[in-house]
């Protein structure tokens, strides 16, 4: 079966029609052609065997004018009286010929005399030769008159009736299958992050119509609702910002030295966990999508691992450049090799960009996430006990941003054991 909507609905279509029309052809072929062909030839049959009755009934008539005349005007046959020479020998034989069949088996039951009949060529007329006493008895008759000849006719009427409806019903068929496509690129691209196609309209069939309402308004809701939840944290964080630079203020102001220091020390994370709220809130959801360089990407990386003191291996399959939200995608990987670096000392990155799709494989030597804890890790402000004593900063809500960016492209992110030894995490994107 083929796959494609506008190929099926074409089966569909023509599959009904060609069925009918070879039931109909059969039938009309085995019985209407047959039989009529089978009368006609009997009648003419029986004409010529009025003839030879004539002719050997009243041999009189010295050159058979008469009967010649009345085979020609009541008859519509011309025939001949030839002298007794032999009869040529049998003719090629038609492949398939009822009528040849029919009229020698007609000739042999009503006239039972030696003939040869010709019936083979694109000729209107038929030659018939009957032995007769002392004589031969030619006629020719006109292929109409013993066969149904006409049966093409109808073979073509049908299949050209059936092109031109198929010529008519293609276009409409285009026509309605387009809306749903077009739905579908709408859906594709929403599912991607990406804007919509800007032509984009319920169109078609009234079902089709209803899906591309049902789906706008969709779509209308998710946003609506993203918003919302941007408007909120982006106020709660910003609120806690304006108190937390009023606060330093005060403290530089006051208190001893040693005091100070290590209460700007918690300030300052207190500002970095609020700088990453607000990051979260925003999403990076408005940032149009563009190109993104992943050869490039990988050379910072290696500039930060020299600095950070880390070994990092990277490897790039297949085309460098991919389509993404660039910041987002950047923040995405970002969070995940930062992990990466942070938990553990040695780190490999393998991304494999074929046709379409995009995988990032980020290996490390680190203490890994226990299976059960895979799904909860994604979870805003969820931090595993080892990682907080570990290291102290950090508010937990990297995976989940980097979650976030993976859906928001229609991908995303999986855990699973490196055999590296620790984590390995596995980012899969359309691109
Ligand atoms: N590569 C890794 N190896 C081991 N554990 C990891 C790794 N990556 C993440 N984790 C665990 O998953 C938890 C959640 O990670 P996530 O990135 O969301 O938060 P975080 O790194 O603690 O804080 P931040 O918001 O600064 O990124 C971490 O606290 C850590 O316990
Ligand atoms: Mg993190």
């Amino acid at each position: 079966m083929p796959k494609r909507l506008y190929a099926r609905s074409l089966l569909i279509v023509i599959t009904p029609m060609i069925l009918l029309q070879s039931v109909v052809t059969l039938v009309f072929m085995e019985r209407h052609w047959q039989q009529v062909t089978q009368r006609l030839s009997t009648a003419t049959t029986r004409d010529l065997a009025a003839i030879v009755d004539m002719i050997e009934t009243y041999p009189g008539d010295a050159d058979y004018s008469n009967v010649i005349r009345i085979a020609q005007e009541r008859l519509s046959m011309k025939i001949d009286i030839l002298p007794p020479e032999p009869l040529p020998p049998p003719g090629r034989k038609p492949f398939f010929s009822i009528l040849d069949q029919i009229l020698s088996a007609q000739i042999t039951k009503q006239i039972n005399r030696p003939f040869w009949i010709d019936t083979v060529g694109d000729s209107d007329v038929l030659e018939v030769r009957i032995q007769l006493e002392g004589k031969v008895l030619r006629a020719f008759i006109r292929r109409s008159q013993a066969y149904a000849s006409n049966t093409h006719i109808f073979i073509v009427w049908m299949v050209g009736t059936s092109l031109v409806l198929l010529m008519i019903a293609i276009p409409f068929l285009r026509n309605q299958i387009k809306p749903i496509l077009k739905l579908a690129e709408a859906a594709e691209s929403f599912g991607k992050g990406r804007p919509m196609p800007p032509d984009f309209r319920p169109r078609g069939a009234e079902e089709v119509r209803r899906a591309g309402l049902a789906f706008i308004q969709m779509r209308e809701r998710i946003e609506r609702q993203i918003e919302q939840r941007t408007a909120m944290l982006s106020g709660v964080s910003h609120d806690l910002r304006t108190i937390l630079t009023r606060f330093k203020l005060q403290l530089a102001l006051s208190g001893s030295k040693p005091d100070r220091e290590s209460l700007n020390r918690d300030i300052d994370d207190m500002q970095s966990m609020l700088e990453g709220y607000l990051d979260f809130a925003r999403g990076e959801a408005a940032e149009d999508p563009g190109r993104f360089d992943l050869a490039g990407y990988f050379e910072t990386l290696a500039e930060e691992a020299k600095l950070r003191k880390r070994a990092v291996t990277t490897s790039l399959t297949g085309d460098p450049t991919i389509h993404v939200r660039p910041k987002a995608f950047t923040r995405l990987l970002s969070n995940i090799v930062g992990n990466a670096l942070r938990y553990a000392r040695n780190v490999k990155v393998e991304a494999i960009h074929t046709k379409g799709s995009l995988t990032v494989l980020i290996d490390d030597d680190g203490p890994g996430i226990p299976p059960e804890s895979r799904e909860e890790v994604f979870k805003p402000f969820v931090r595993l006990d080892e990682a907080r004593n570990l290291d102290a900063s950090g508010t937990g809500l990297g995976l989940s941003i980097a979650r976030d960016i993976a859906r928001s492209h229609g991908g995303d992110i999986t855990l699973d054991d490196s055999p590296m030894g620790g984590l390995r995490v596995i980012v899969r994107v359309p691109a």
